[in-house]
């Protein structure tokens, strides 16, 4: 079955002729296997307008002969993936779960801080930096001086990402000024700098992050546990089993009585359930034994 005809905007230069349905199933299959997110067949025609500009480029002329290229290139496949990823996010997203982080969390983290010991938060899944900037200027806080302290203690936020569209923007720090409304306004006020329509997050925010690529289905190089992870609206595209594999993971990388955060839609299944317990909405705490 020929699939592009469906569209009522090819894309020019990428007949929709080329595209067929056995296009669709090998490119989902493979975004499947590379990335652990599923494609079902409602997004025959996302994949068609993700992927016709990549196929031009490339030069293939078919669908068909761009699948055997992804197939056997590893940095082409790796650009299909990344096409196909979802990065929709936006600043202080449930915020319920930064109130948590500020009642439940941050007290802990500056105790630790202020004891001279580490305290590392990382952001699974981060797109273009939203999640990253609102949980600093939570950890930051409200009150500058002590926010200040804090960004003096031996605190470090990891933010990874396998799409490096995102990460670029991510790393870029710069939103329209609109885009942090949501956030609350002392936050804004010490944490970042605003000139015209454009909100730049400051250099005490900064320092303290480290945007990195990472395919959460692959090995992870860090050794140290954290004092909390956020992934969130990430595994909402995973099937079952790849959800259930990647909440022990993170499970591992805790450290007792440490939290994971997870998207509103995602709930802990699996042999994860057993150490960690829910005490949030889509808030859990990883069991002292
Ligand atoms: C919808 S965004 C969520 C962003 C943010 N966490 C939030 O809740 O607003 C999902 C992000 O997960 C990333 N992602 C998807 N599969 C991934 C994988 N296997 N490894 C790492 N990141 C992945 C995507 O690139 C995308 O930026």
């Amino acid at each position: 079955m020929n699939l592009g005809a469906a569209l009522s905007q090819p894309i020019p230069g990428i007949s929709p002729d080329v595209y067929g349905e056995a296009d669709f199933h090998a490119i989902a299959e493979i975004v499947y296997a590379g990335s652990g997110n599923v494609l079902p067949k409602g997004k025959a025609m996302l994949v068609y307008s993700r992927i016709a500009p990549l196929v031009r480029e490339s030069g293939c002329g078919t669908f068909g002969n761009y699948v055997a290229l992804i197939r056997r290139d590893p940095e082409q496949q790796a650009r299909a993936v990344a096409a196909l990823t979802t990065n929709h996010t936006f600043f202080y997203r449930e915020a319920h779960h930064f109130d948590f982080f500020d009642q439940e969390v941050r007290p802990s983290i500056v105790k630790k801080l202020a004891a001279g010991r580490p305290a590392r938060l990382w952001s699974a899944g981060c797109s273009s930096g939203e999640e990253t900037w609102s949980l600093v200027m939570a950890l930051l806080g409200a009150d500058k001086s002590e926010g200040a302290r804090i960004a003096r203690g031996d605190i470090r936020v990891l933010a990874t990402d396998l799409a490096p569209h995102a990460l670029t923007k991510a790393k870029a720090a710069q939103y329209e000024a609109k885009d942090l409304q949501p956030m609350p306004s002392d936050f804004v006020r010490h944490w970042t700098q605003t000139e015209g329509n454009t909100t730049a997050i400051g250099e005490v925010a900064r320092s303290l992050v480290r945007f990195r690529s990472l395919n959460l289905l692959h090995d992870w190089p860090m050794h140290g546990k954290f004092d909390a992870i956020f992934c969130r609206n990430v595994m909402i595209y995973f099937d079952n089993e790849t959800k259930e594999r990647l909440v022990a993971r993170f499970a591992d990388m805790l450290f007792p009585g440490s939290h994971l955060f997870i998207g509103h839609s995602e709930r802990v299944t699996g042999p994860a359930a057993r150490v960690l317990e829910p005490v949030g909405p889509t808030i859990y705490r990883k069991r002292m034994s």
